[in-house]
């Protein structure tokens, strides 16, 4: 016996004018089947054990899901409602199972409340439990109906409620435990002879009541996790909530910010203490950041990690790490496995790609750095390039420690400069410069005396 979750994700969103799936639209940058898929995780289901329902774009959110590692997947061809959106992924009930029926457009929902609402599902041996919240403004959500002593008997769609029955604070989340096999006995009996036309699968607490089974809810501790995004102007509102609950929590852990403006950090994010987050930063992925760094004005980190007392002031850096005490920026960008090591200094209108650099090197400005292995104490001057690239295949240069690139130099990979060996300003390099020698490689200047004497430029000045 294991538990299973299926995750319903076929919708088109409609109500969200968008061409992409509604689970891929997103909240903190990362689409709202990621944070369903962490909860998910995060409760203990293991990836085996979780199937999602595609349809509407469904190419692009299982492109979405190999990224994450690829979960077993059931095609709706038809949206014919979430009750027919579960019986696509009949095989996973199976018997003696808990399965956790969860919607991909609602990322609050946590880890911690999918495992207590399946405590309170097996310690109350319950067939079916339904996650529900108090909100004072219950929306468009489905009602939790109750009966005179208030023991649970469904949920009604707004769409089908009577007026009395829209007054009804209690919500159903649209995340639920059953027992894999009544879920399987109840499918089949659903209708869809309701206001929507479609097979709910909320009908099912009623199926379930009248075959004698066991109905109950678990309340939410927290209502904000069950919120939900059909619209728009609801995905906005996610994601004022989730971006300051980040930045909350980490002010808690010492983090600073002089302003939230512009600032959005994913969920995953670490950042250590003192450090300070200006302006138009967005940091995004597994990034970590250490302490007594300064990220931004108008920077944008994405899966980086990033050490202590370092400065990124208007710096793009992708899939990089960066140590201690280094200095990026203005106007840089770090380009996939960048390494740069401590008290490397990155100036103005650099680019690094796939390239590691030395302790203390300085890159200081107007320069790419693409495909090296860069010792330590070199010095770049202005407007240097690798030149990487043929065409067709990519090469490496590699520079000793201590080299000193000449402004204004090309360095024709592959090739190798030596351990203190300079290159003249100006060189276009195509050969390997051994240490400690000066490259030159350059034409020789040529004089052509009273060139401009009798010339119309001169005459005209
Ligand atoms: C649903 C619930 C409602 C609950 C709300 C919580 C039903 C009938 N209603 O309403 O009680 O309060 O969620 O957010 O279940 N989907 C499919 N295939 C379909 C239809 C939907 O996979 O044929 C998926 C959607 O992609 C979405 C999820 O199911 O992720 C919910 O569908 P949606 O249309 O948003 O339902 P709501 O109207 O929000
Ligand atoms: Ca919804």
């Amino acid at each position: 016996m294991s538990n299973s979750a299926i995750i319903l994700a076929a919708g088109d969103g409609k109500r969200m004018r968008s061409a992409r799936p509604k689970v891929m639209c997103e909240v903190l940058e990362e689409p709202m089947i990621g944070w369903v898929l962490d909860s998910v995780s995060g409760a203990g289901i293991s990836d085996e054990n979780i199937g999602v329902i595609v349809g509407s774009g469904a190419d692009i959110v299982k492109e979405y899901l190999a990224k994450r590692g690829g979960f077993r997947t059931f095609m709706q061809n038809e949206r014919k409602g979430t009750g027919h959106a579960v019986m696509q992924a009949e095989e996973m009930l199976v018997k003696g199972d808990n399965v956790l029926v969860i919607c991909g457009d609602s990322p609050f929902v946590n880890a911690d409340t999918i495992a207590a609402a399946l405590n309170e599902h097996t310690y109350c041996g319950n067939d079916v439990t339904v996650l529900t919240a108090e909100l004072p403004d219950p929306a468009d959500y489905g009602r939790i109906i109750r009966d005179s002593e208030g023991r649970f008997s469904g949920i009604t769609e707004k769409k089908d409620c009577t007026l009395e029955e829209l007054q009804i604070t209690e919500i159903n989340s649209g995340v639920y435990w059953f027992r894999a096999e009544t879920l399987k006995e109840a499918l089949p009996k659903l209708s869809d002879n309701n206001a929507g036309g479609e097979f709910y699968l909320t009908d099912t607490v009623g199926i379930i009541l009248d075959n004698g089974g066991k109905a109950g809810t678990f309340k939410a501790a927290d209502p904000g996790a069950v919120l939900g995004a059909n619209t728009r102007a609801d995905l906005l509102q996610l994601n004022i909530i989730a971006k300051m609950a980040v930045i909350g929590k980490l002010l808690e852990e010492g983090v600073e910010f002089v302003s939230t403006d512009g600032v959005i950090i994913g969920k995953n994010v670490t950042v250590g203490r003192d450090t300070k987050i200006l302006p138009g930063t967005i940091i995004r992925g597994n990034t970590i950041i250490g302490e007594n760094c300064v990220i931004g004005p108008n920077s944008l980190i994405e899966n980086c990690k990033i050490g202590n007392g370092v400065i990124l002031n208007n710096v793009q850096a992708y899939d990089s790490r960066v140590s201690d005490r280094v200095k990026a920026g203005p106007f840089v960008q770090l380009r996939p496995g960048t390494i740069l090591h401590e008290g490397v200094k990155i100036g103005d209108f650099v680019e690094i790609k796939n390239s590691e650099i030395g302790v203390n090197t300085a890159v200081a400005h107007l320069t790419y750095v693409g495909d090296s292995d860069v010792g330590k104490g070199v010095n770049f001057g202005c407007g240097c390039v690798t030149a990487n690239y043929d065409g067709i295949n990519k090469y490496r240069t590699t520079i000793g420690d201590y080299a000193f690139i000449g402004c204004n130099t090309n360095l024709i990979a592959p090739v190798e400069i030596g351990e203190n060996a300079t290159t003249a300003a100006g060189s276009t390099i195509t050969k390997s410069v051994p240490p400690d020698s000066l490259a030159v490689e350059r034409a020789q200047t040529k004089i052509i005396d009273h060139w401009e004497k009798n010339s119309k430029r001169i005459k005209k000045a």
